[in-house]
């Protein structure tokens, strides 16, 4: 399959499908794929596990100057406490900044050589890549999102109160919007996709739909170039 795009940026709030859109995404088209919320969940655990407190700015650039890439598929990142310590690191400019040059090095030179890289989270088509020729914005409401994260704590056998979980995510979703750099915000041209009432295949059908309409807008755009 030829597609003229090489970067596809999906932004949202947490738990909204992103992961499991992007990472269907990637396999579809052959490309690499970037979870840069495990960048900030690293960050965060590196304090923690140091026994420092991710509020600290100063531990918390330490830890980002520091980042092991091994860390990255270190199955505690998923834990609550690793996404809330990955929430308030997040905020700080001068982590953002030494995480910022590790997600552009991936979009540009995607690893294994692969044609084109699927980046998730935050501020990938606002800040990260705004050239990204593809970008999505998923979303879905707070109770949404809260009952598929409190199902996936079950499945994997810790414990879950949906009233804890909404909470957390709320919060969450206030420090991700009211941060002053590169706040959670759709960006002006990016495709809005709200899975609120989607399984994964309805929603992976329905992001394959903004990427071929995407593309064709630069099919377009080539043709009148190229005359
Ligand atoms: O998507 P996630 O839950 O793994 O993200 C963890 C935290 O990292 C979340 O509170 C927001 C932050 N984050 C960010 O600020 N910018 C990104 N590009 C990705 C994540």
């Amino acid at each position: 399959m030829s597609v003229n795009f090489r970067i596809i940026a999906i932004d949202g709030p947490a738990a909204a499908g992103k992961g499991t859109l992007a990472r269907a995404l990637a396999k579809h088209f052959g490309f690499a794929y970037l979870d840069t919320g495990a960048l900030y969940r690293a960050v965060g655990l590196a304090v923690l596990r140091a026994g420092g407190d991710p509020a600290d700015t100063r531990a918390a650039i330490a830890a980002a100057e520091a980042l092991d890439d091994s860390l990255l598929d270190d199955p505690a990142l998923r834990s609550e406490e690793a996404g809330r310590a990955a929430s308030i690191v997040a905020a700080m400019p001068e982590v953002r900044t030494k995480l910022l040059e590790f997600q552009r090095k991936f979009a540009n030179e995607p690893p294994g050589g692969l044609p084109g890289a699927v980046i998730d989270g935050r501020d990938i088509g606002s800040v990260v890549c705004p050239q990204a020729e593809v970008k999505i914005f998923v979303t879905a409401s707070a109770e949404t999102r809260a009952r598929r994260r409190t199902d996936e704590l079950e499945e994997r056998g810790e414990s879950a109160d949906f009233g804890a979980v909404l909470a957390d995510i709320q919060a969450r979703d206030a420090r991700d919007e009211a941060r002053s750099t590169s706040p959670l915000i759709k960006a002006e041209d990016a495709l809005l996709l709200d899975t609120s009432n989607l399984d994964i295949e309805g929603a992976f059908r329905a992001a394959l739909d903004s990427v071929n309409r995407a593309q064709d807008i630069l099919d377009a755009k080539d043709r009148v170039e190229s005359e």
